[in-house]
């Protein structure tokens, strides 16, 4: 593919941060160059999160790449939660005022959008890593990007930093601009994706004494499983028939298990991270770039749709009328769902896992209780669940 040496918005990382903003910004006649580090096959391949709130699937209706997720992605609801061996359902239609959750992989709306951009003539380079980012805080900033053996430099008017947790646009800022919060707990996930019938309809929070297990799934057929680890353990102590008796005994009575042939696994942490501001001159860092939540609350990916439909929002005014007012608030804007969004991963994360420290245990309890029977705190769930206090608030403004 050939790439420019110049574009109005040069984009790191074709997570679905950079990708959706590309797809906005060309539907506003704006151009942009994505640069990816990986291959295609990679980003297409890389399994992720799986829940889209209300909002973030609107948005993905609205700008028309929503056409499979309509055939595939699966509408609940509601969640389980787990508790003695029972299945306490958490309404959300009935607690939110008519809101569902929609399962679909993040790898496919990633297939989706790098679909549509090709499609549409957009630039999406592959195996092309942005080593540097140069003068942001001039008019003229750059990307130095290697690309098939070369250095080359992209001039944009803006860079949008939506190259994940591990990437190189958040290093750009001086350290004294930037304030970073940060929390790590002391547990990680174990995932597996198996061929096999999911254990329920929808999915289910099981916080059993012996550690936290979440049942998932993609697809009537394939399930996707968590449980609670600790943060330096490893594969190679859970062999398949160790996964599968842990899952059963976790959930309890409260459903029925089925093993089946696991396709992939992996370990990961659980981490709470901001950084503020989320811009600096003329870089704007969105999605992971800027923020992780631990993954219990099922955020990340709908945090990542809600920043860059505010940062497309405001480049949009910037190029059509010329006003900067939307891009001098955007970090601002942000992080207001950004921390509500933090909240309710931190507050789902130490609802459901086990932790040896009597005291909070039963305050977990207690708390768990009132969640599964009383509708203050099931709604409180629920809300959040959908995506009321996050990318809920720009569906209204979409190109
Ligand atoms: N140059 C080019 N691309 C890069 C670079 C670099 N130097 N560093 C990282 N990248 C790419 C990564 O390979 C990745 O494809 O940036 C992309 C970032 O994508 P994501 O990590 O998916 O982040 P984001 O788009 O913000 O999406 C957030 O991802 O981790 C999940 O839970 C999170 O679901 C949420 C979503
Ligand atoms: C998933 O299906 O991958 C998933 C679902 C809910 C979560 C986290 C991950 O809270």
């Amino acid at each position: 593919m050939e790439i420019p040496d110049r574009t109005q918005v040069g984009i790191v990382g074709a997570g679905p941060a950079g990708l959706l903003l590309s797809h906005l910004l060309a539907r506003q006649g704006i151009a942009s160059v994505v640069l990816e580090a990986r291959s295609r096959a990679y980003v297409e391949q890389r399994i992720r999160a799986g829940v889209l709130e209300d909002g973030t699937r609107q948005i993905l209706e609205r700008v028309g790449v929503a056409e499979r997720l309509r055939r595939e992605g699966l509408r609940h609801g509601g969640i389980a939660i787990a508790l003695n061996g029972a299945l306490h359902r958490v309404d959300f239609p009935a607690l939110t005022g008519g809101h569902t959750i929609t399962v679909y992989g993040q790898q496919e709306v990633v297939k989706d959008l790098i679909a549509a951009r090709l499609a549409s003539g957009g630039t999406v380079a592959f195996e092309a890593e942005a080593v540097s980012l140069q003068e942001v805080d001039s008019p003229r900033p750059a990307i130095v990007y290697r690309a098939g053996g070369e250095v080359r430099r992209l001039a944009c008017d803006f860079v949008a930093g939506c190259d994940g947790f591990h990437g190189i646009c958040r290093e750009a800022v001086p350290a004294g601009a930037l304030t970073v919060f940060a929390r790590d707990y002391p547990l990680a996930w174990l995932g597996i994706l198996a061929r096999t019938r999911p254990a329920h309809q929808e999915l289910i929070y099981s916080p059993s004494p012996e550690g936290f297990a979440l049942f998932s799934m993609r697809s009537p057929t394939l399930a996707r499983n968590y449980l609670q680890v600790a943060p330096d353990d490893r594969l190679e102590n859970w062999p398949d028939e160790r996964i599968w008796r842990e899952l059963q005994r976790r959930v309890g009575r409260a459903a029925t298990v089925e093993p089946g042939p696991i396709l992939e696994r992996g370990i990961t942490q659980m981490r709470s991270f901001v950084v503020e501001p989320m811009q600096y001159g003329r870089l704007f860092l969105a999605g992971d770039a800027a923020h992780i939540v631990p993954a219990t609350g099922a955020k990340g990916l709908n945090l990542a749709v809600a920043d860059v439909v505010v940062l497309a929002r405001a480049l949009g005014r910037y190029y059509r009328d010329g006003s900067a007012d939307l891009l001098a608030t955007y970090s601002e804007t942000c992080l207001r769902h950004v921390w509500q969004g933090e909240h309710f991963a931190w507050w789902m994360t130490v609802l459901m896992h086990t932790v040896d420290d009597p005291f909070a245990t039963r305050l977990r309890q207690a708390q768990l209780h009132q969640v599964t029977s009383h509708p203050t705190l099931s709604r409180y769930l629920a809300e959040h669940y959908v995506g009321m206090h996050t990318s809920g608030l720009y569906v209204e403004w979409v190109p």
